[in-house]
């Protein structure tokens, strides 16, 4: 199975950024998670939406052979993150998105407003979000890389967790 992970933060040391590159690292070997770069996308305008723009080609492109999607996003001033929400528009007027089961990933306990905010945006585009597979570790402060979110039981049990119960509803949905 082939999943697509996308971070919100383009900051070099970002929890949200280490939380899907542990979950790549944690994932059994019949994953495959694909990490995407969203920070090379051009500001969405539906102007140049037709256009072909390698970076955005790249993303829908991996969106469509991915089975799942995971979303790791930060909150900034009670909303989505910038680089997150101009993926998210790139992707509205798309076929790739709608119906594609999601795992939300929140890396703060206490940041609710941006995560409500990503599902109401997503549940409007139709994305399938797979309650049961959302999880939230306390990253915040922690001063964990990618290295040491695997190593930290509690919180890479949380990760796994999510992610088989992930992949156990998507085959589950598969006909
Ligand atoms: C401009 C800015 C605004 C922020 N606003 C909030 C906020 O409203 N609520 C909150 O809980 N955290 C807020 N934060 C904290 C970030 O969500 C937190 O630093 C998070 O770890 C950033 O994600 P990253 O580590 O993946 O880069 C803000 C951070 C920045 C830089």
């Amino acid at each position: 199975m082939k999943l697509l992970a996308l971070s919100g933060s383009l900051r070099r040391t970002s929890y949200n950024t280490a939380a899907i590159q542990a979950l790549k690292r944690l994932a059994p070997t019949s994953i495959e998670i694909v990490i995407g770069d969203i920070s090379s996308l051009p500001l969405f305008n539906p102007d140049i939406e037709n256009n072909d723009i390698p970076t955005v080609q790249a993303l829908k492109s991996n969106l469509a052979q991915a089975s799942g999607l995971i979303i790791a996003s930060p909150e900034y001033a009670h909303g989505i993150s910038g680089p997150m929400k101009n993926a998210l528009d790139w992707l509205v007027s798309g076929v790739e998105f709608p119906y594609k089961p999601i795992m939300l990933v929140n890396t703060s306990p206490r940041a609710s407003h941006a995560l409500n905010a990503l599902i109401e945006v997503i549940t409007t585009m139709s994305g399938d979000i797979i309650e049961s597979a959302n999880v939230t570790v306390p990253l915040l402060s922690s001063e964990l890389d990618a290295d040491g979110i695997v190593e930290n039981r509690e919180i890479s049990a949380v990760l796994s967790n999510g992610l088989k119960e992930f992949c156990q509803r998507i085959e589950a949905s598969i006909p």
